[in-house]
C-alpha cells in the first residue's frame, strides 16, 4: 500500500475547533500531524506557527495554520525562509496560491469563514499543484531578494 503523505496542522485556541474538524476530514487521505495547541486555553499563535513551519520545512510537505482571523498565523509563518503562507478566504485564492505562488502553508480564520467553505478551500489547496514555468522564476526571486 502506498504511504500516506503528511499534512501538518497548527492552531491557537481561536482556531482549534476548525482544526479538529479539518484533521478529521483529511484523516483518510493524509497522515495527520498536529503541532498544537491541544486545548482551548488562551495561547500565543506565533509559537504554533513556528512549530508548524519547522515541520513543513523538515518534511517538505504542506501545512494548515488556523487562528481567529488567519492573519497572525500568516504574518508569523511568512517570516520563515522557505515558507510561503497564503491566507485564503475562497477556493480561487487557494488554487492560485498553489498554482502561481507554490504556497506551502494555508492560513485560515475560524472566526471568518464557515466550516463547509473551510473544507472546500483546504481541499482545493492540498489537491492543486504548482504550475511551474514562468512562476518558478518569481518564487526564486522571493528567496533571492528577501
Ligand atoms: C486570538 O484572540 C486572536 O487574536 C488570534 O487567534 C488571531 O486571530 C490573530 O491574528
Amino acid at each position: 500500500m502506498e504511504e500516506k503523505k503528511a499534512l501538518i496542522f497548527g492552531s491557537d485556541h481561536a482556531g482549534i475547533n476548525l482544526k479538529r474538524i479539518l484533521m478529521d476530514f483529511f484523516h483518510p487521505q493524509f497522515e495527520i500531524i498536529d503541532v498544537g495547541t491541544r486545548d482551548t486555553n488562551s495561547c500565543d499563535y506565533p509559537l504554533y506557527a513556528r512549530n508548524l513551519c519547522v515541520k513543513v520545512l523538515e518534511l517538505k510537505t504542506l501545512g494548515i495554520l488556523i487562528c481567529g482571523t488567519g492573519i497572525g498565523m500568516s504574518i508569523t509563518a511568512n517570516r520563515f525562509k522557505g515558507i510561503r503562507a497564503a491566507l485564503c478566504t475562497n477556493e480561487y485564492m487557494a488554487r492560485m496560491s498553489r498554482e502561481h505562488n507554490d504556497a506551502n502553508v494555508l492560513c485560515l480564520g475560524e472566526r471568518v469563514i464557515g466550516v463547509d467553505l473551510a473544507k472546500s478551500i483546504a481541499s482545493t489547496f492540498v489537491n492543486t499543484s504548482f504550475a511551474g514555468e514562468r512562476h518558478l522564476k518569481r518564487i526564486e526571486l522571493i528567496e533571492k531578494l528577501v
